[in-house]
């Protein structure tokens, strides 16, 4: 039950594969809330601007918040107005938008949603194709997918002979139990293929391209090893801090937030083995068998630390003071809540044997940048006495996810002129030369793809339990042995802890600059 077969044109100089998906409902549960106006109608709106969706469509949003339709069009509206879209096509589309208030755990919210779900789908022809998304908090996946249960909503029969996905955000699980209690929950009333636990990281054009940098050129696999490859670093800095979700953010810490899903699924991708085909399940196959790969981590160990973990304090970021991660509001007055967490972590097999992947990502450092680098080892022999091979840089592939969309590569080379002098240069492309300086939102891929039918840049089952099956123990540690594993301060505008140094430097490395 899959979209149109993939288009393949010509455009820009370039071979696209185009999916067009087939025509469908769109039913969002936390419809009141940040994520679906910043993030998900505007994706929608995008698009459908673009063309993708047609006229047969609608968007039910449903929350508990008491709205009528028309005020729901109007939020819709000032959020794209606020986000300077282009206000051609609003107003057409505002007429595909309804919204439904209920209370999640009431039946009759159920039957209400089944009886308009059902007309909608007469008026807009949607061939019995519903999404549904779930912008809820993670506590509620389960009362709302059992009361569309009961409804029978999430049935594909033949007689309806419509796709019934439903998508879920992030976190999925607290740690290793719950996440498999999940599952369970949910395998109760869908089977997998209905099932798309969304990773925004994925969606990332750059992320994307990493497939595409690696398998579509031939001069990238043979160096793709632990022959050429000296160690690799994943960053993903922000410089905000926890802000008004502190409250959420004070349960779960970067551990959770960041490290369990969007750097494994980083580190992921950059170790693969080649699938034989860009098909979702050989993609999956692939991304899970490098996390069952990956060491486990072992217990805090001071002289040899394999993670260390962070808080930060007031600080200045561009110039201005910010304040302590205990002074925000809704954190804990003593919590030991990490805002900052790196990692060296190994991954058992021949590829990488003995490359170390060193991971760190925090709140509140001195900016914001994701981006991931390969370290190529030096040069065996230097022939340029008497330099010797430590004095000629590493090459260092740079891939730059945000902000600066772009690969880079550090050589070196001769400076012009008589004497013989040695330098860095770079060799780079960016993202916003052929696009135009528009990168598209990652909600959109994503969002076309669960439309489409396509779960590649969704996490199996196997991938959430593997990568919960890493964490969990280090959730541990920290909870039974604080002493041990103690949690380090940086400065907000930092570069995090200097004890994280020592990960690399214990090695003989450092970290790039943020
Ligand atoms: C979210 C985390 O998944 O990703 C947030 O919950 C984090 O804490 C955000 O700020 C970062 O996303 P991006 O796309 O801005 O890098």
């Amino acid at each position: 039950m899959v979209g149109s077969k993939p288009i393949v044109t010509f455009e820009n100089n370039g071979f696209c594969m185009t999916e067009r998906p087939d025509p469908c409902g769109l039913v969002i549960f936390g419809a009141s809330g940040d994520l679906t106006s910043r993030k998900l109608i505007p994706a929608i709106y995008q698009l459908f601007n673009k063309k993708f969706m047609g006229s047969h469509f609608y968007i039910i949003g449903c929350a508990r918040t008491e709205l009528s339709t028309d005020e729901f069009r109007k939020k819709i509206e000032s959020a794209l107005m606020e986000l300077n879209y282009e206000p051609v096509h609003i107003h057409e589309f505002l007429t595909h938008c309804f919204y439904t208030a209920g209370d999640y755990h009431s039946p009759d919210l159920y039957k209400r949603l089944k009886k308009e779900i059902k007309e909608l789908n007469q008026t807009f022809q949607c061939r019995q194709n519903v999404l549904f998304y779930m912008a809820t908090p993670p506590y509620l996946y389960v009362p709302i997918t059992e009361g569309l249960t009961k409804e029978k909503l999430p049935r594909e029969t033949i007689e309806n002979r419509g796709f019934r996905r439903f998508v879920y955000e992030k976190p999925y699980g607290r740690d290793l139990e719950s996440a498999i209690q999940l599952d369970r929950d949910l395998n109760t009333f869908l089977s997998e293929h209905q099932i798309y636990r969304i990773d925004h990281y994925l969606g990332k054009e750059t992320v994307q391209n990493i497939l595409m940098f690696r398998f579509a050129n031939s001069i990238v696999e043979p160096v793709w090893n632990h022959h050429y490859i000296d160690h690799v670093q994943i960053t993903v800095a922000e410089s905000l801090g926890v802000g008004h979700r502190a409250g959420y953010y004070d349960q779960s810490g970067q551990l959770r937030d960041m490290f369990q899903n969007h750097m494994l699924q980083l580190l992921s991708l950059i170790a693969i083995e080649q699938p034989s085909t860009f098909a979702a399940d050989q993609v999956r196959d692939e991304k899970v068998k490098v996390l069952r790969a990956i060491e486990p981590f072992v217990p805090c160990n001071s002289q040899y630390p394999c993670i260390i973990r962070g808080q930060y304090q007031a600080g200045k970021i561009n110039g201005e003071m910010v304040s302590a991660y205990l002074d925000e509001k809704g954190t804990e007055s003593a919590s030991q809540t990490e805002s900052y967490l790196a990692a060296r972590v190994y991954i058992n097999n021949w590829r990488w044997k003995e490359v170390p992947f060193y991971l760190r990502t925090g709140k509140r450092l001195k900016s914001k940048v994701t981006q991931i680098a390969i370290v190529f080892k030096s040069v065996p022999h230097s022939m340029f006495y008497p330099l010797k091979e430590s004095d000629l840089a590493n090459n260092i592939l740079l891939l730059n996810v945000q902000p600066d969309e772009g690969i880079s590569l550090k050589m070196q080379a001769k400076m012009p002129g008589t004497k013989i002098c040695m330098t860095s240069v770079k060799m780079e492309f960016n993202y916003r030369d052929i696009l135009g300086g528009k990168v598209p939102e990652p909600y959109e891929r994503l969002l076309l793809d669960c439309m489409i039918g396509d779960q590649t840049l969704f996490w199996r089952y196997d991938g959430v339990e593997l990568a919960w099956q890493l964490v969990t123990p280090v959730i541990d540690w920290w909870k039974t042995n604080p002493e041990e594993c103690p949690l380090f301060y940086y400065p907000a505008g930092s570069q995090g802890p200097i004890e994280a140094e020592n990960l690399l430097k214990l090695e003989g490395r450092q970290w790039l600059p943020i």
